[in-house]
């Protein structure tokens, strides 16, 4: 079906914690596959899956060192072909993360390319002479200190946006293009459905390699190594490619807050057909306000595009822990699951969001498997800082406590696995897992189920425009509206009851479809909200 796209929920699995299926502590083919039938009564449509490619993942697969074959940890391609056929059985799709960016430093075209500066493959990655006796220029690594990583035997600097692991191939190279457009075609031919592509906004770097400027803070600006305008020329010929395979999606991840960056990538005719970028997932502190300047946002500069809407993914804390304290976690739970999958666009949903899962806090250094956070815990040490506030630096540059094994049921390990896994799973996993949410009514993954299988049935919630986005004293308020179907969705962020007014629905009757404080709804003029409730309204 051609713009399936357009009406689908995603689902993002972090493969490493979603389940193991072969008992060693890491997720894996076996496992995801074990639990199609559980995504399908949820309701997905879509998988992305995240990097699962031969990889010695010093950043957990976003390091790939051979885009043709599947990490040991993960399975063999059998195991990802049964998974896909049985996917597509159920009529799940699947798109699969590419990290076209860079590859692993243990990829065979880098450890060519590194051999001489005479290496057929040398101009693959972007290598440059020192300057004045040190880095080429002052461009810093997203993960910490410089992006530039000396190479003793050549004797020239190469460049690293992240870990000096992911080296950045030369996308001015047209070998390096057409190496990866092989890799493209390889996987739509396998039959996955599209791709999520990695940074996309990264591909291409100044070529004069001019210095960044700083923020009045003191902070780099990304100006020169990000954002060119010759990605978008590279994105307009993938999406000629990929074009050649029916209704396949190209969801970029483009690494910006500002929805005015993003926007350029979005062209559902020639460029991608979705972004996924982080205004709304960089929200660290709870702040209607903000949410709501954003919503509005994704409104005003994506030209009409349609935005994804999530607020969690594998590179943040999780917002239950982010936005929720002890007293009303759930609550928020449904409260955002209810603003993910009723406002305008597509909602990704993060594994374990649908259980209003928790974040992990690494208490030792040992236990930490994020790059990131490892760099930033050496950084701190270095700058002398102790060592509990190092850990606590590095649990928050660090992405590790959003990733903890999903809570499946209360046996041991949560049913993630039958041996320790490779992060630990959350301590609450014997009161909060998917088995005992299925069995009680009104738990948070009953309040997504339901809520999907009503936005399913609904025009207005699926494809309707907003008729008014309203935001006042930590509520948020809207009308979703196609055709003769007029829905509203009332989301209390408060801990106090509040009257709201009808006037702007014009309807004559309001039936209630949804709500997680109350079974039946009787307004004609006001409706008095329950504190942080959620309700969704049908307009008759
Ligand atoms: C993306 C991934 C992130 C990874 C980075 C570098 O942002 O989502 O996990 O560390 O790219 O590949």
């Amino acid at each position: 079906m051609k713009n399936w796209w357009k009406k689908a929920i995603f689902y993002e699995i972090y493969i490493r914690s979603f389940c193991d299926g072969n008992g060693d502590g890491i997720g894996d083919f076996i496992g995801i596959t074990k639990k199609l039938d559980y995504l399908k009564s949820l309701g997905v449509d879509c998988i992305w899956l995240t990097p699962f490619y031969k990889s010695p993942k010093v950043d957990n697969g976003y390091d790939i060192s051979d885009y043709y074959e599947i990490d040991a940890d993960y399975g063999t391609m059998e195991d990802f072909e049964t998974f896909l056929k049985e996917a597509h059985k159920r009529d799940i799709k699947v798109i699969v993360d590419l990290v076209l960016n860079h590859t692993s430093d243990k990829h065979p075209w880098f450890i060519e390319s590194k051999s001489s500066l005479q290496s057929p493959k040398r101009d693959w990655y972007i290598w440059k002479d020192p300057k004045d006796g040190g880095v080429p220029n002052n461009w810093e690594s997203f993960f910490e200190g410089s992006a530039w990583e000396y190479d003793s035997n050549t004797k020239q600097y190469y460049y690293h946006a992240f870990a000096k692991e992911q080296v950045d191939l030369n996308w001015r190279n047209e070998d390096v293009k057409k190496a990866m457009f092989d890799v493209i075609k390889f996987w739509l031919d396998k039959g996955i459905d599209g791709f999520r592509l990695d940074v996309i906004n990264f591909l291409m770097v100044d070529e004069q390699f001019k210095d960044n400027p700083y923020d009045e803070k003191g902070k780099q600006i990304h100006k020169y190594d990000k954002d060119l305008p010759e990605t978008l020329d590279i994105v307009e010929e993938l999406r000629k490619l990929v074009d050649q395979y029916p209704d396949k999606v190209l969801v970029g991840e483009v690494g910006t807050e500002n929805v005015l960056e993003a926007a350029p990538y979005l062209d559902e005719e020639k460029r991608l057909h979705l972004v996924f970028n982080f205004n709304l997932g960089s929200i660290q502190k709870f702040d209607v306000n903000k949410i709501f300047k954003e919503l509005k946002s994704l409104e005003q500069n994506l030209n009409g595009g349609l935005p994804t809407i999530f607020f969690s993914s594998h590179d943040m804390p999780r917002h239950v822990t982010r936005f929720g304290n002890d007293n009303n976690r759930e609550d928020m739970a449904k409260l955002f699951s209810m603003l993910i999958l009723t406002a305008r666009g597509v909602p990704f949903i993060y594994q374990g969001d649908e259980l209003g899962m928790t974040d992990i806090y690494i208490k030792d250094i040992k236990d930490m498997r994020d790059v990131a956070g490892i760099l930033a815990y050496e950084k701190a040490i270095k700058e002398g800082k102790t060592e509990d506030e190092a850990i606590k630096i590095a649990n928050e540059a660090g992405r590790d406590s959003g990733r903890n094994p999903v809570q499946w049921d209360s046996s041991r390990y949560a049913g993630f696995s039958l041996t320790t896994p490779w992060l630990p799973v959350n301590e609450n996993y014997k009161e909060l897992n998917a088995k005992k949410q299925s069995e009680d009514e009104n738990s948070v993954l009953n309040f997504y189920k339901k809520l999907i299988r009503i936005r399913k049935n609904s025009d207005a919630l699926l494809q309707g425009e907003y008729i008014v986005l309203q935001n006042k004293d930590d509520l948020i308020y809207f009308i979703r509206k196609s055709g003769n179907e007029k829905c509203a969705v009332f989301l209390n962020f408060s801990d106090e009851y509040k009257e709201v007014s009808l006037d702007n629905l014009d309807a004559d009757k309001i039936e209630m479809l949804i709500s997680n404080k109350r079974e039946v709804l009787d307004a004609k003029y006001n409706i008095r909200l329950f504190p942080y409730e959620a309700l969704l309204v049908r307009c008759l």
